[in-house]
């Protein structure tokens, strides 16, 4: 079986069935994690190049442990040290990595469309490891296999994605993801933070917690981007924290056991308090582990389309 496309720019148009095939493929990688020896060979020979132009622990960590799992050869780039700093274009860049005959292009950028970019310059499988403020493919495809394991199916489940949803690249791809599957998907965030016509992608808006607790299996809370505080869109943490924060207190309303997804990094007691980001409802280190189980089927099924 062979994913539709050769590279993966978002979930935005993915059918169910690729999905599926990249959460199944991730069970079985998953397996492979928990051997002694955590390597097999079906990369072997190809060389990876992880392009990161914006900050990242995670997904740069996940996506080079995934590469090496599978035996590639990894180059890591990042934006310091490089020449981009000298003032070098995109596309030279691009350009330069291709007469280094690279296979694949793992890219981070600031700038949505660069993966799609990419994509059209380059012979290699171009993934997107987060772009702007448009999609971070992975994040929600591991996000999804989470919830799978617990639920069995995303068919019915209802999730609601809480906090800055204007700015962010996780909740696009997740709604994406999520509608595609079949589950309910609702969000819920101060009107400044929640992008005009989002109704028009399937999803219900909340502008209260309290009003979509009780009709929720799910809550995936978004880091809260400090550095959007000066732009007026709200007005302060504590006023944040105090109306969307999760807390215990509040989920506690909901009479009925909900999981708390994060995507990382987290800012304890403002968007999430610290208790429940530990607690046992939390699924947040298993979003983490199963993120180079995704990685790695990615990377596998893209590596069968060349
Ligand atoms: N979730 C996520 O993308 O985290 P990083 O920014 O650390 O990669």
């Amino acid at each position: 079986m062979k994913l539709q496309n050769r590279h993966l720019l978002g979930l935005e148009g993915m059918s169910k069935d690729d999905i599926t095939l990249i959460l199944d493929t991730a069970e079985s990688f998953k397996e492979v994690l928990e051997r002694p020896i955590k390597k097999v060979p079906p990369l072997q020979g190809k060389t990876i190049v992880n392009l990161f132009f914006e900050n990242s622990t995670r997904t740069r960590i996940s996506f080079e442990l995934a590469e090496r799992r599978l035996s590639a050869d990894v180059v890591n780039f990042t934006t310091s040290g490089s020449s981009v700093a000298k003032g070098e274009t995109l596309k030279d860049t691009a350009r330069n990595i291709e007469a280094m005959k690279i296979d694949m292009v793992v890219v981070r950028h600031s700038s949505a469309g660069v993966p799609h970019f990419l994509s059209r310059v380059v012979k290699a499988n171009v993934i997107n490891a987060g772009d702007g403020l448009h999609e971070h493919p992975t994040q929600a495809l591991l996000d999804m296999m989470t919830l799978r394991q617990k639920y069995k199916t995303l068919e019915g489940l209802r999730v609601c994605i809480v906090g800055d949803i204007l700015h962010s690249r996780v909740a696009r791809s997740n709604i994406f993801g999520l509608t595609t599957m079949g589950a309910e998907v609702s969000v819920c965030g101060p009107a400044t933070l929640i992008p005009r016509y989002i109704e028009r992608l399937g999803v219900r808006v909340y502008h209260r917690l309290e009003d979509v607790i009780p009709h929720i299996d799910v809550l995936n809370v978004l880091r809260i981007q400090l550095e959007r505080q000066k732009s007026g869109l709200f007005p302060s943490l504590r006023e944040f924290h105090r109306y969307f924060g999760v807390t215990k207190e509040k989920i506690e309303k909901a009479q009925h056991p909900i999981t708390i997804m994060h995507p990382g990094p987290i800012n304890r007691d403002v968007e999430l308090s610290a208790d429940l980001a530990d607690g046992p409802h939390s699924v947040i280190l298993e979003q983490v582990t199963n993120g180079v189980a995704v990685r790695m089927a990615v990377l596998y099924l893209l590596g069968l389309s060349n």
